[in-house]
Protein backbone atom coordinates (compact mmCIF):
# COMPACT_ATOMS: atom_id res chain seq x y z
CA UNK A 1 0.00 0.00 0.00
CA UNK A 2 1.39 3.20 -1.58
CA UNK A 3 1.16 6.57 0.38
CA UNK A 4 0.05 9.18 -2.01
CA UNK A 5 2.09 11.98 -2.24
CA UNK A 6 1.49 15.82 -3.36
CA UNK A 7 3.63 14.97 -6.28
CA UNK A 8 1.11 11.94 -7.26
CA UNK A 9 -1.61 14.30 -6.92
CA UNK A 10 0.00 16.69 -8.91
CA UNK A 11 0.38 14.10 -11.62
CA UNK A 12 -3.12 14.08 -11.91
CA UNK A 13 -3.70 16.97 -13.55
CA UNK A 14 -4.32 14.95 -17.01
CA UNK A 15 -5.15 11.20 -15.00
CA UNK A 16 -7.83 10.05 -12.67
CA UNK A 17 -9.98 12.31 -11.04
CA UNK A 18 -9.23 13.38 -7.54
CA UNK A 19 -11.76 12.12 -5.21
CA UNK A 20 -11.53 13.98 -1.69
CA UNK A 21 -13.55 13.74 1.67
CA UNK A 22 -13.34 15.85 4.96
CA UNK A 23 -12.79 14.13 7.90
CA UNK A 24 -12.54 15.01 11.55
CA UNK A 25 -11.76 11.68 13.72
CA UNK A 26 -9.54 8.75 13.63
CA UNK A 27 -12.48 5.80 13.10
CA UNK A 28 -13.17 8.16 10.25
CA UNK A 29 -9.95 8.11 8.93
CA UNK A 30 -10.22 4.43 8.79
CA UNK A 31 -12.93 3.70 7.42
CA UNK A 32 -12.47 6.81 4.62
CA UNK A 33 -8.73 5.43 3.84
CA UNK A 34 -9.50 1.71 3.42
CA UNK A 35 -12.09 2.54 1.27
CA UNK A 36 -9.24 4.27 -1.44
CA UNK A 37 -10.06 7.69 -0.99
CA UNK A 38 -6.88 9.60 -2.70
CA UNK A 39 -7.43 13.12 -0.22
CA UNK A 40 -8.43 14.04 3.29
CA UNK A 41 -9.01 17.09 4.44
CA UNK A 42 -9.81 18.00 8.16
CA UNK A 43 -11.93 20.98 6.53
CA UNK A 44 -12.31 23.56 8.96
CA UNK A 45 -16.32 22.72 8.46
CA UNK A 46 -15.43 21.04 12.05
CA UNK A 47 -16.78 23.63 13.18
CA UNK A 48 -20.31 23.52 11.64
CA UNK A 49 -21.07 19.83 11.16
CA UNK A 50 -18.84 18.78 14.40
CA UNK A 51 -19.01 21.31 16.99
CA UNK A 52 -22.21 23.03 16.00
CA UNK A 53 -20.91 26.83 15.52
CA UNK A 54 -22.14 29.28 13.44
CA UNK A 55 -19.14 30.43 11.65
CA UNK A 56 -15.73 28.31 10.47
CA UNK A 57 -13.64 31.64 11.86
CA UNK A 58 -14.69 30.99 15.56
CA UNK A 59 -12.90 27.90 15.39
CA UNK A 60 -9.46 27.72 17.61
CA UNK A 61 -6.36 26.22 16.92
CA UNK A 62 -6.55 24.07 19.01
CA UNK A 63 -9.42 22.30 18.17
CA UNK A 64 -8.06 21.96 14.40
CA UNK A 65 -4.69 20.84 15.93
CA UNK A 66 -6.78 18.07 18.48
CA UNK A 67 -8.78 17.11 15.59
CA UNK A 68 -5.77 16.79 12.80
CA UNK A 69 -3.78 14.43 15.33
CA UNK A 70 -6.77 11.70 15.62
CA UNK A 71 -7.29 11.77 11.42
CA UNK A 72 -3.58 11.32 10.66
CA UNK A 73 -3.33 8.34 13.16
CA UNK A 74 -6.09 6.84 11.22
CA UNK A 75 -4.90 7.26 7.32
CA UNK A 76 -2.52 4.93 6.40
CA UNK A 77 -2.82 5.37 2.09
CA UNK A 78 -4.26 9.20 1.64
CA UNK A 79 -2.57 12.16 1.51
CA UNK A 80 -3.69 14.31 4.30
CA UNK A 81 -4.54 18.08 4.19
CA UNK A 82 -5.28 20.46 7.16
CA UNK A 83 -7.25 23.17 6.90
CA UNK A 84 -5.57 26.22 8.30
CA UNK A 85 -8.36 27.69 10.64
CA UNK A 86 -8.61 31.26 10.50
CA UNK A 87 -6.77 32.33 13.88
CA UNK A 88 -3.36 30.49 12.53
CA UNK A 89 -3.23 33.07 9.20
CA UNK A 90 -5.99 35.61 8.47
CA UNK A 91 -5.55 37.21 11.62
CA UNK A 92 -2.08 37.36 12.23
CA UNK A 93 -0.19 36.23 8.59
CA UNK A 94 3.36 37.08 10.11
CA UNK A 95 3.19 33.67 11.89
CA UNK A 96 1.78 31.63 9.32
CA UNK A 97 4.70 29.62 9.06
CA UNK A 98 5.03 28.92 12.94
CA UNK A 99 1.49 27.44 12.65
CA UNK A 100 1.36 25.53 9.47
CA UNK A 101 4.79 23.84 11.06
CA UNK A 102 2.15 22.88 14.01
CA UNK A 103 -0.44 21.20 11.25
CA UNK A 104 2.74 19.17 9.72
CA UNK A 105 4.41 18.21 13.03
CA UNK A 106 1.33 16.71 14.04
CA UNK A 107 0.80 14.67 10.64
CA UNK A 108 -0.80 16.40 8.14
CA UNK A 109 1.56 16.71 4.45
CA UNK A 110 -0.24 19.87 3.27
CA UNK A 111 -2.09 22.81 4.51
CA UNK A 112 -5.13 24.22 2.55
CA UNK A 113 -5.49 28.48 2.98
CA UNK A 114 -8.44 29.96 1.67
CA UNK A 115 -8.25 33.53 -0.63
CA UNK A 116 -8.01 37.16 1.51
CA UNK A 117 -6.37 40.09 1.14
CA UNK A 118 -3.04 38.63 1.92
CA UNK A 119 -3.09 34.85 0.47
CA UNK A 120 -0.08 36.58 -1.88
CA UNK A 121 2.47 37.19 1.27
CA UNK A 122 0.78 33.73 2.99
CA UNK A 123 1.57 31.02 0.23
CA UNK A 124 4.56 32.78 -0.31
CA UNK A 125 6.22 31.91 3.13
CA UNK A 126 4.80 28.66 3.30
CA UNK A 127 6.02 27.63 -0.01
CA UNK A 128 9.63 28.88 0.91
CA UNK A 129 9.43 27.45 3.75
CA UNK A 130 9.07 23.71 1.97
CA UNK A 131 5.81 23.30 3.30
CA UNK A 132 2.93 22.68 0.35
CA UNK A 133 0.18 24.00 0.34
CA UNK A 134 -3.46 23.53 -1.54
CA UNK A 135 -5.46 26.68 -2.53
CA UNK A 136 -9.18 27.52 -2.18
CA UNK A 137 -10.74 30.19 -3.96
CA UNK A 138 -14.59 31.00 -4.60
CA UNK A 139 -16.72 31.07 -1.77
CA UNK A 140 -14.62 30.90 0.96
CA UNK A 141 -16.25 30.65 4.41
CA UNK A 142 -13.69 32.59 6.30
CA UNK A 143 -14.59 35.62 4.56
CA UNK A 144 -17.84 34.85 3.55
CA UNK A 145 -19.10 38.33 5.07
CA UNK A 146 -16.82 40.30 2.56
CA UNK A 147 -19.01 38.00 0.26
CA UNK A 148 -22.17 39.01 0.52
CA UNK A 149 -23.02 35.46 2.19
CA UNK A 150 -22.98 31.96 0.98
CA UNK A 151 -23.75 32.99 -2.60
CA UNK A 152 -22.40 31.34 -6.05
CA UNK A 153 -19.22 33.62 -6.78
CA UNK A 154 -18.04 34.84 -10.37
CA UNK A 155 -21.34 35.17 -12.02
CA UNK A 156 -20.62 38.27 -13.14
CA UNK A 157 -17.53 38.86 -16.34
CA UNK A 158 -15.43 40.79 -13.52
CA UNK A 159 -16.08 38.79 -11.01
CA UNK A 160 -15.04 35.32 -12.94
CA UNK A 161 -12.12 37.29 -14.33
CA UNK A 162 -11.22 38.17 -10.35
CA UNK A 163 -11.54 34.71 -9.82
CA UNK A 164 -9.26 33.72 -13.22
CA UNK A 165 -6.57 36.03 -11.60
CA UNK A 166 -6.29 34.65 -8.32
CA UNK A 167 -6.54 30.77 -9.50
CA UNK A 168 -3.27 31.81 -11.74
CA UNK A 169 -1.22 33.73 -8.67
CA UNK A 170 -1.68 30.87 -6.85
CA UNK A 171 -0.53 28.67 -9.14
CA UNK A 172 2.21 30.72 -10.09
CA UNK A 173 3.29 30.98 -5.91
CA UNK A 174 3.12 27.22 -6.01
CA UNK A 175 0.24 25.57 -4.86
CA UNK A 176 -0.24 22.08 -5.82
CA UNK A 177 -4.05 22.13 -6.37
CA UNK A 178 -6.73 24.14 -5.86
CA UNK A 179 -10.33 24.17 -4.27
CA UNK A 180 -13.19 25.82 -6.26
CA UNK A 181 -16.03 26.38 -4.31
CA UNK A 182 -19.90 27.27 -5.44
CA UNK A 183 -18.93 29.01 -8.95
CA UNK A 184 -20.55 28.11 -12.04
CA UNK A 185 -19.49 25.25 -14.05
CA UNK A 186 -18.31 27.27 -17.10
CA UNK A 187 -16.15 29.37 -15.12
CA UNK A 188 -14.78 26.40 -13.06
CA UNK A 189 -14.12 24.58 -16.73
CA UNK A 190 -12.37 27.81 -17.85
CA UNK A 191 -10.08 27.82 -14.98
CA UNK A 192 -9.08 23.72 -14.89
CA UNK A 193 -8.31 24.74 -18.28
CA UNK A 194 -6.26 27.12 -18.32
CA UNK A 195 -4.07 25.86 -14.96
CA UNK A 196 -1.52 23.14 -14.84
CA UNK A 197 -1.95 22.43 -11.08
CA UNK A 198 -5.25 20.11 -10.69
CA UNK A 199 -8.65 21.35 -9.93
CA UNK A 200 -10.88 20.45 -6.89
CA UNK A 201 -14.62 21.47 -6.82
CA UNK A 202 -17.31 21.63 -4.61
CA UNK A 203 -20.45 22.96 -5.89
CA UNK A 204 -18.12 24.35 -9.00
CA UNK A 205 -19.40 21.40 -11.49
CA UNK A 206 -18.10 18.20 -13.34
CA UNK A 207 -15.13 19.96 -14.92
CA UNK A 208 -12.98 19.99 -12.56
CA UNK A 209 -10.20 17.85 -11.88
CA UNK A 210 -11.32 16.36 -9.01
CA UNK A 211 -14.04 16.81 -6.32
CA UNK A 212 -14.66 17.22 -2.42
CA UNK A 213 -17.61 17.00 -0.51
CA UNK A 214 -17.89 17.14 3.46
CA UNK A 215 -18.10 13.79 4.93
CA UNK A 216 -21.31 14.45 7.00
CA UNK A 217 -23.29 15.76 4.14
CA UNK A 218 -22.54 13.13 1.60
CA UNK A 219 -23.48 10.56 4.38
CA UNK A 220 -26.40 12.29 5.32
CA UNK A 221 -24.99 12.78 9.18
CA UNK A 222 -25.64 16.92 8.92
CA UNK A 223 -29.14 18.11 8.06
CA UNK A 224 -28.94 21.83 9.34
CA UNK A 225 -28.23 23.05 5.78
CA UNK A 226 -28.07 21.26 2.57
CA UNK A 227 -26.40 23.08 -0.18
CA UNK A 228 -27.60 22.02 -4.10
CA UNK A 229 -24.71 20.69 -5.02
CA UNK A 230 -24.61 17.71 -2.32
CA UNK A 231 -25.16 13.95 -3.17
CA UNK A 232 -26.59 11.87 -0.48
CA UNK A 233 -25.45 8.67 -0.64
CA UNK A 234 -26.49 7.35 2.14
CA UNK A 235 -28.89 8.47 5.20
CA UNK A 236 -26.95 7.59 7.93
CA UNK A 237 -28.80 9.86 10.14
CA UNK A 238 -31.76 7.31 9.64
CA UNK A 239 -29.72 4.03 9.86
CA UNK A 240 -28.82 5.79 13.41
CA UNK A 241 -31.75 6.37 14.72
CA UNK A 242 -33.51 3.14 13.80
CA UNK A 243 -30.34 1.74 15.57
CA UNK A 244 -30.91 3.35 18.20
CA UNK A 245 -34.52 2.98 18.78
CA UNK A 246 -33.58 -0.70 18.93
CA UNK A 247 -31.05 -0.37 21.80
CA UNK A 248 -33.86 1.67 23.39
CA UNK A 249 -36.51 -1.01 23.30
CA UNK A 250 -33.92 -3.83 23.72
CA UNK A 251 -32.68 -2.23 27.41
CA UNK A 252 -36.23 -1.69 28.37
CA UNK A 253 -37.79 -4.76 27.43
CA UNK A 254 -34.49 -6.50 29.35
CA UNK A 255 -33.27 -8.20 26.37
CA UNK A 256 -30.01 -6.35 26.10
CA UNK A 257 -27.68 -7.79 27.23
CA UNK A 258 -27.37 -11.52 26.96
CA UNK A 259 -25.76 -14.43 28.70
CA UNK A 260 -23.31 -14.37 26.01
CA UNK A 261 -22.90 -10.60 26.19
CA UNK A 262 -21.76 -10.83 29.90
CA UNK A 263 -18.93 -12.08 32.02
CA UNK A 264 -19.66 -15.35 33.90
CA UNK A 265 -16.88 -16.48 35.92
CA UNK A 266 -16.58 -14.76 39.49
CA UNK A 267 -13.16 -15.32 41.03
CA UNK A 268 -12.89 -16.99 43.99
CA UNK A 269 -10.72 -15.93 46.88
O1 LIG B 1 -13.76 22.94 5.42
C1 LIG B 1 -14.16 22.28 4.45
O2 LIG B 1 -14.94 21.33 4.58
C2 LIG B 1 -13.69 22.68 3.12
C3 LIG B 1 -14.26 21.94 1.95
C4 LIG B 1 -15.59 22.46 1.66
C5 LIG B 1 -13.38 22.03 0.77
O3 LIG B 1 -12.91 23.56 3.01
Amino acid sequence: MKKISVGDIRKRKNGAKIAMLTCYDYSFAKILDDSGIDIILIGDSLANVVLGMEETRKLSLSEMINHTQAVARGSKRALVVADMPYVAYQKNSKKCVYYASKFIGCGAEAVKIEWFKDCHYVVKKLIKNKIPVMGHIGLTPQTVHLLGGYKVQGKDERGALNLIRQAKLLQDLGVFSLVLECIPYLLAKRITKSLKIPTIGIGAGKYCDGQVLVTYDFLGLYKDKKPKFVRVYRDLSRDIIKATSLFISDVKKGKFPTKAESFSKVKKK
